[in-house]
């Protein structure tokens, strides 16, 4: 026998190959996905494969012992020194000398799947732009005059086939005493573009390098910067860290901030410098947190709102606060993190932002079109993203269609009489009984309901401090249900309801919901004020949703996906009953977590992604809500809670509304149908 047959699991790959062939040899030739930094010189030791032994019927062969080449001194050495498993061999090392099946363990392929955490969880495919290569460069010769550089990128080209690569000064400077140091025997980081060009080194180190290669997902909001740590070699998030956007202090919204810029000169300068400087801060803290040091770090891709976008680049965001809302590009950008000033990852890592979709739907949303991929689906999917702007995304494998609408912050506990954000103690579940209008509720932190047993003892710590945003949709849709509000947004008197527990407040109503005002405590109601606040918001959303449906023609959309924080709380129940959402089977409507994060730590780890996500956005057709007339159409009909026109037959089949209306014929003092746009 000459030649034996070769197997790879999972892969199920297989060829015949000559024996003595390296195991190695043959998973390249057969296009395996097995990992090597060292090229096979067997000092890496990414290459660990486990060959099985034995009768393999389904493949049809029989594994002998000796199906592979004896165990060797380079393993033996490897071994002795870090130690290999049970079982495991070094794939550059063994070598093939009789038919053998070989598996090759997750954590020796390059594409690795990882599996994202989210409850619709689809594998991601590990392709990062950073890798390492390890490679001997030939020393200089005086007969054969060439650089240092040219000979590394000559040894690049010839061990790993890289056919070009460049450098900044950073790593030219210590290109010299690191080779020498390791005796021409070095490990680069190459980065490779998703876009042709030649290959970039971000570092380099004498021998082989073993310490860690990290990326951060960067999800820059309005209100809060999050960063994911990533290990670029198995797409793993290391570490989580957020703080408070510094930008707040020129403005809690996007639009106020803008009108800084446009008010104060030099007001975006100001700004840009904040956030890069929160954006250094919250790295350096991750970096600390990780015990990694900054020059691990080699990339960072960014998610962003457009004019987050603009003021992280340093473009004056002024266009984009008023029509027609022109993007200085819309394109995504790739460039070096040192040109933004930023000083706590590697001195020549990269930076990746996203496309823009348009100028009021943002990279952000691009990330939650690449988490959820409408564009692949087989069935109708609208996707909102709810902020303080909700982004939204209808479609299916045929178009897709974007836009954003301005909700405003009552989503977010803001705005509401006793809103607060999502901390411990603030009401986050509620439910009213029909009959009693006796409310029950939860607190974040305590897993009780405020009528069990052990109840006040358990939120003895945290108090009972107001109402979040998923609690007061959950509030007010309760209050719809049990007949104290009125499909216009009413709240009925004591009479009118039955329930002592709606107070007169001025002219309009509140609902008490708790009162502790006797311990000095605080006493929360709904009140008139915050049932119109929530009116305003959740017309946006639907009014936005609704253009984009009679944009592609329907009334009707298969699948609805709540992105966002807040989406992962939100009871889609109660956010059909409020209207926010259009009809749908209860269980057809799902949360998707922090999508925009999900996207950017996609994109960090494959460049394919980044490939996919430009295609894609090139392709979502804009819809630009602030100009469509019909927008205030919608706006208006999404006033009445579900709904003045719209039909809701699937809520109907769970819900029955009551038919209750409690306008005596004074009017609402409230105006109803006032709304603005906030940014
Ligand atoms: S390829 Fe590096 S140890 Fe085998």
């Amino acid at each position: 026998m000459s030649d034996a047959l070769v197997i790879f699991t999972p892969s199920g790959k297989r060829g015949r190959f000559a024996l003595g062939t390296p195991v190695l040899t043959a998973a390249r030739q057969l296009g395996v996905d097995l990992d090597s930094v060292c090229g096979g010189r067997g000092i890496c030791s990414k290459c660990q494969i486990s060959p099985g032994i034995g009768e393999y019927s389904k493949h049809g062969v029989t594994v002998a012992a000796d199906a592979l080449s004896e165990w060797n001194a380079v393993e033996q050495r490897y071994h002795d020194k870090r130690g290999l498993k049970e079982g495991r061999r070094l794939g550059c090392q063994a070598k093939v000398m009789g038919d053998v099946v070989i598996d090759v363990p997750a954590e020796s392929q390059v594409h690795r799947q990882v599996v994202r955490k989210a409850a619709t969880a689809r594998a991601m495919t590990m392709d990062p732009a950073t890798r390492l290569y390890f490679v001997e460069v030939q020393e200089p010769d005086m007969h054969e005059p060439s650089g240092d550089f040219e000979r590394l990128a000559k040894a690049l080209r010839t061990e790993w086939q890289v056919p070009e690569i460049t450098a900044g000064l950073d790593v030219l400077r210590k290109l010299q005493p690191t080779l020498r140091e390791g005796k021409w025997r070095v490990t680069v980081a190459l980065h490779k573009d998703h876009k042709p060009g030649p290959h970039r080194v971000l570092d380099i180190w004498p021998g082989l390098y073993e310490g860690g290669l990290y990326g951060l997902a960067i999800d820059l909001g309005s209100t809060t910067i999050a960063a994911h740590l990533t290990d670029l070699r198995t797409g793993e998030v290391v570490t989580s860290s957020g703080i408070m956007n510094p930008q707040i202090r020129f403005g809690e919204d996007l639009m106020s901030r803008v009108s800084y810029a446009m008010m104060n000169p030099g007001g975006d300068i100001e700004m840009t410098r904040a956030v890069r400087e929160g954006m250094d801060t919250l790295i350096a803290a991750i970096t600390e947190d990780a015990q990694i040091t900054a020059r691990e770090i080699m990339e960072a891709v960014i998610v962003c709102n457009p004019v987050m976008h603009h003021l992280f680049l340093g473009i004056d965001p002024v266009e984009l606060g008023q029509a027609p809302f022109a993007l200085a590009t819309s394109d995504a950008i790739s460039l070096d993190i040192r040109d933004l000033g930023m000083k706590a990852m590697n001195p020549a890592a990269r930076g990746y932002l996203l496309p823009c979709i348009a100028g009021h739907v943002g990279a952000d949303a691009a990330a939650v079109a690449l988490s959820e991929s409408p564009e692949t689906s087989e069935d109708l999917v609208l996707v909102v993203d709810v902020g303080t702007n909700a982004e939204i995304l209808l479609g299916d494998k045929r178009r897709v269609l974007a836009c954003s609408s301005p909700t405003g912050p009552a989503f977010e506990g803001a705005q509401i009489s006793s809103g607060q954000r999502a901390a411990p103690g603030a009401i986050e579940k509620i439910e009213i009984d029909p009959v009693t209008k006796e409310p029950r509720f939860r607190v974040i932190g305590c897993e009780l309901w405020s009528d069990e047993a052990g109840f006040d003892e358990a939120t003895a710590q945290t108090g009972i401090t107001g109402i979040c945003g998923s609690g007061i949709i959950e509030a007010v849709a309760e209050m719809r249900m049990a007949g104290l509000v009125d499909a216009s947004g009413l709240i009925g008197s004591a009479e009118q309801t039955g329930t002592w527990r709606c107070q007169p407040e001025g002219r309009t109503h509140a609902y008490l919901i708790h009162d502790a005002t006797a311990t000095g405590g605080p006493r929360i109601t709904v009140t008139q004020g915050d049932i119109r606040a929530i009116q305003l918001a959740k017309s946006a959303l639907y009014a936005g949703a609704r253009l984009l449906m009679d944009e592609i023609g329907t009334d009707h959309v298969d699948r609805v996906v709540l992105a966002g924080a807040f989406g992962a709380h939100i009871s889609s129940k109660h956010a059909m009953v409020l209207g926010m959402i259009p009809d749908a089977l209860l269980k057809n409507v799902t949360s998707a977590g922090n999508a925009a994060g999900t996207g950017a730590r996609m994109a960090l780890c494959s460049i394919a992604a980044r490939n996919a996500i430009e295609g894609t956005v090139r392709r979502i057709h804009k819809v630009e809500t602030a100009i469509e007339p019909r927008f205030q159409e919608h706006f208006v009909n999404a006033n009445a809670l579900p709904h003045a026109v719209d039909k809701f037959p699937e809520l109907g089949k769970i819900v029955t509304l009551p038919d209750v209306s409690f306008n005596t014929g004074g009017g609402d003092s409230d105006g109803g149908r006032r709304r603005r746009r906030r940014g």
